[in-house]
């Protein structure tokens, strides 16, 4: 008899998880002749009854490739250490999830998700013996473990067309525009999308903002004989000498701060904000993307046929490499000081601070 496999999506979505899926059901399934179950949104597919799971194959799968979301649903609310109990209160159901694999004969779990899916994937390894194989995930591409994440170019085009789509209209009316990408620790986003799509200035988590820097860019556009400008605000930016706004971010707080902090020095400027949200995460995937996603499910297959359970798929120096699983867990950050934003610096881009 075949392999069984299970295989499931948990936290944010991000455009590519079609894709890996569709990887895994070609190759697992398609010319290895595993089973392969898919675990509907997250782990809440196991604590229901009955399972909600599907079959994947090659014919239920089918244009997945261009498809954006994922199609097993997920979520961020289903953390089976601390599973809501639907009276305010958090229980533990790991276990569950072992009893769940064993009556549905799953041999183990490639687990698709970010930095939060990955821990929990992992402790479910520890505590209860349950092989994973771990696909990171995250448009924000602040994941140490891996040189990229499929859905971050994705969200940088949605960026980088925003932007130019912005630039007619500012330049039409003479306005600054601000727009408030995703973002809460790491500016990734904003650095590579605001650079594509020729921001004059860029707000980053890490890089504090002081709003004379800003106004002084404006005023020097104008000189210029550019009497508009695109700034580019990460949700988790905020002024120097105030605290960082942790992980609980209100959409468009980010860019209201800064269009406040403008306004109360030059009153009678004409700006506009606009805040992407999650059209940065929707859609189909860039080729690039599609690409990434392939090889990460493809990687993700031979670390189980290889029995390299426990293992994460990453984007190292080019290449596919397995890591263990706990890398998923360390994050990254823009340096500051590194070449992207030097480049940014040296044709023009203020960053604030
Ligand atoms: O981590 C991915 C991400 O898109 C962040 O960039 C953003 O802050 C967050 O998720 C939004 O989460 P939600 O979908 O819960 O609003």
């Amino acid at each position: 008899m075949g392999r069984r496999i299970g295989i499931l999506t948990g936290g944010g979505d991000a455009p590519g998880l079609n894709a890996v899926i569709r990887a895994v059901v070609k190759y697992g399934v398609g010319r290895l002749g595993w089973e392969l179950v898919g675990i509907e949104d997250s782990f809440n597919g196991l604590f229901e009854r009955p399972y909600r799971v599907q079959p994947l194959t090659p014919v239920s799968c089918k244009g997945l490739l261009q498809r954006g979301g994922t199609m097993l649903g997920t979520t961020n609310h289903g953390d089976p250490f601390a599973y809501p109990d639907g009276s305010g209160h958090d229980v533990d159901r790991s276990r569950e999830v072992k009893l769940a694999m064993d009556d549905l004969g799953l041999e183990g779990l490639i687990v698709l998700g970010g930095d939060g899916t990955q821990r929990i994937a992992r402790q479910l390894m520890e505590h209860h013996g349950i092989p994973v194989v771990g696909v990171p995930k995250t448009i924000d591409n602040d994941l140490g473990a891996t040189d990229l994440t499929f859905g971050f170019q994705s969200a940088v085009d949605c960026v980088a067309d925003a932007l130019d789509r912005l630039h007619t209209t500012a330049e039409s009316h003479d306005r600054v525009i601000l727009v408030e990408v995703m973002g809460r620790n790491a500016g990734f986003i904003a650095l590579h999308g605001g650079m594509a799509g020729g921001a004059d200035a860029i707000m980053l988590p890490e890089v504090p903002w002081d709003a004379d820097r800003l106004v002084a860019k404006i005023e020097e556009r104008r000189l210029l004989g550019r009497p508009f400008s695109l700034f580019v605000v990460a949700e988790g930016a905020y002024p120097a000498g105030s605290a960082a706004p942790g992980t609980k971010i209100v959409p468009g707080s980010a860019s209201q701060r800064v269009a406040e902090a403008i306004l109360a020095r030059r009153p009678k400027l004409d700006l506009r904000v606009t805040v992407l949200g999650h059209l940065q995460r929707g859609g189909s995937p860039v080729a690039f993307d599609r690409i990434l996603a392939t090889r990460m499910g493809v990687g993700a297959v031979d670390l189980v046929e290889q029995g390299r359970w426990g293992e994460l798929v990453c984007l190292r120096d080019g290449h596919i490499v397995g890591l263990p699983m706990a890398q998923a867990e360390t994050n990254r950050v823009v340096d500051p000081a590194g070449e992207l934003v030097r480049a940014a610096r040296a044709t023009g881009v203020e960053f604030g601070g």
